[in-house]
């Protein structure tokens, strides 16, 4: 059985195709603002330009044609509005065309079953941490649970508005690594945990504040040693009340190395397993939405209408 995969919610346009739960390919093209953040008319215009040469990518990088796809699914939500029609009109397309079922799929969701899949952590918590999220997810009783979010913006979103202050272009996650692993001095930033909960938008504006000269290497080094720390003390904290004995870090930022090991050696001091989910599914991209539609393939769904704000929580996870 084949799967198309369509991702639209942001930055990212991407199809992945599965064969049974099998990546066969998982093509994208992110769109990047040429300053700023992500402006929504233009990422729209960006995915319409971009979808039928993505489609057509992971069909001959799969070795099939559309005529073999068996399921399409699409991100139904959260994410802008612009942005997830092209991709749910996408689906939609091959839908008709193919005369096979549609289904929409919660990105987070995809998010979480992608990092199950991969790491083969079966019920771990999970450390979601993205440009639009960060929660502390575990499973109980068919629901994804919210056990610890942000109080206000994303860990991803912190750090490419840090990166904007540093005159790094979005996304800025990945050069902000590469600079925080030349950071030697450490500069105290707030450290915002309450309970299970975090919020990074003191942190900011602590940042923007800084008086120069202060190394930008110390800075990047600095901002991530703070906001890691939090973020792996609320999931070990949720790990203990839980009693779940693995965890796993997936979105965007779980691309982070330096989070990974925090991760790593938090787990393994409490004897718990720990397992990195590969770079290429980190991020958004369309084998993840494949897979989380593989996985609904069987349950009837109310409707497919767009859905900005989509709480992984109202989510009836029947397949578990
Ligand atoms: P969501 O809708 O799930 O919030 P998103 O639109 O934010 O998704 P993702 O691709 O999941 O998209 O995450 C993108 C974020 O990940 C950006 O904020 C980017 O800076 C961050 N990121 C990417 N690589 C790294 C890295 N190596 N270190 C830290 N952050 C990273
Ligand atoms: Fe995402």
């Amino acid at each position: 059985m084949y799967t198309i995969g369509i991702e639209s919610t942001a930055h990212t346009f991407g199809v992945g195709i599965l064969k049974d739960d099998e990546v066969m390919a998982s093509e994208r093209d992110t769109y990047r603002p040429k300053s700023g953040g992500i402006i929504p008319r233009e990422a729209a215009a960006h995915h319409y330009r971009t979808a039928s040469d993505m489609v057509s990518r992971a069909l001959k990088k799969a070795g099939i044609s559309l005529a073999d796809i068996d399921l399409v699914a699409f991100s139904q939500g959260p994410g802008i509005l612009s942005c997830l029609r092209v991709g749910s009109a996408a689906a939609k397309f091959i839908g008709k065309k193919t005369g096979k079922k549609v289904v929409g799929v919660n990105h987070c969701i995809a998010h979480l079953e992608i990092a199950r899949k991969t790491t083969g952590l079966a019920d771990p918590v999970m450390l979601y941490v993205s440009g639009g999220n960060t929660q502390i997810i575990t499973y109980s009783d068919g629901r994804y649970i919210v056990f610890g979010e942000t109080q206000d913006i994303g860990v991803g979103n912190l750090i490419d508005k840090v990166g904007r202050q540093l005159s790094i272009p979005f996304p800025a996650g990945p050069k902000i690594e590469e600079l925080a692993a030349k950071g030697k001095r450490y500069i105290k930033l707030p450290y915002s945990l309450k309970g299970m909960d975090v919020s990074f938008s003191g942190i900011e504006t602590f940042v923007s504040r800084l008086q120069k000269p202060f190394s930008v290497e110390d800075a990047c080094y600095s901002l991530q040693e703070t906001v890691f720390a939090m973020l792996i003390e609320a999931s070990e904290r949720a790990m203990a009340y839980c009693k779940k004995d693995s965890l796993v870090i997936t979105g965007g930022v779980a691309a982070n190395s330096r989070l990974n090991e925090m991760g790593k050696i938090m787990c393994s001091e409490r004897g718990a397993k720990f397992d990195i989910v590969p770079k290429e599914f980190t991020g958004d991209n369309g084998a993840m939405i494949a897979y989380a539609g593989y996985l609904m393939r069987d349950y009837k769904q109310s409707d497919l209408a767009l859905r900005q704000r989509f709480r992984t929580d109202t989510v009836e996870i029947a397949y578990r």
